[in-house]
C-alpha cells in the first residue's frame, strides 16, 4: 500500500528522533533476527554472528545507511535501492520471506526503545515503509 502524507510525516519525524542511532537499532534488529529466526543465519555463514560481534555491528551500520537513504527517497524507493536490489536478488539470492523477518525485528526493536512513540498508527506507517523497501529490494524477482 502506498505511503500517505501522514505516513511520510510520521516516518521522517521518527527518523529525526533516531538521529545517529539508526545503526545501533539496525544492529540489534539483526542480532534479534539471527536469534529469533535462525534460518536467516544461512546467508551470513561467512560472518561472526555472535551478539556483540564487530562484523554484525558493521553490517548493521550498512543496513541503517540504506534505510536512511530510503527514508530520504520515499518518492523513488526502487531507484534509490536498485543496486541493493540487484545484490539481494541476483548475487545473494535472498528468499523474500526473510525480509518480513528482519522487518518484524526492526519493529520490535524500535518499539522497545520508543514505547511512548510506538502508537498503532506509527507501527502501521513503519510496516508500510518496510513493505515498500522490501518490494524495492525484491522487485527483480518478478
Ligand atoms: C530492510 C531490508 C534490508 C536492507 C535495507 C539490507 C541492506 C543491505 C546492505 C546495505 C548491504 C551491504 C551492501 C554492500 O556492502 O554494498 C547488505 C548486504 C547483505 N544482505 Fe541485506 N538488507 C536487507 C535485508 C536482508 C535480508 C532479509 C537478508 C537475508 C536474511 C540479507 C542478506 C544480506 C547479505 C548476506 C549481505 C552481504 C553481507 C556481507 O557479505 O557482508 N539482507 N544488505
Amino acid at each position: 500500500m502506498a505511503l500517505s502524507a501522514a505516513d511520510r510525516e510520521a516516518l521522517c519525524a521518527l527518523w529525526r528522533k533516531l538521529g545517529n542511532n539508526v545503526g545501533i537499532y539496525a544492529t540489534e534488529a539483526l542480532e534479534r533476527t539471527f536469534l529469533a529466526f535462525p534460518s536467516t543465519r544461512t546467508y551470513f555463514l561467512h560472518l561472526d554472528l555472535r551478539p556483540g560481534s564487530a562484523q554484525v555491528k558493521a553490517h548493521g551500520q550498512k543496513v541503517a545507511k540504506a534505510l536512511t537513504l530510503a527514508v530520504d527517497h520515499l518518492d523513488d524507493l526502487p531507484g534509490a535501492l536498485s543496486a541493493l536490489s540487484d545484490l539481494h536478488t541476483h548475487r545473494l539470492q535472498v528468499d523474500p520471506v526473510n525480509f518480513k523477518l528482519l522487518g518484524h525485528c526492526l519493529l520490535v526493536t524500535l518499539a522497545r526503545y520508543y514505547p511512548g512513540d510506538f502508537s498503532p498508527s506509527l507501527q502501521a506507517s513503519l510496516d508500510k515503509f518496510l513493505s515498500q523497501v522490501t518490494l524495492a529490494l525484491t522487485s527483480n524477482y518478478h
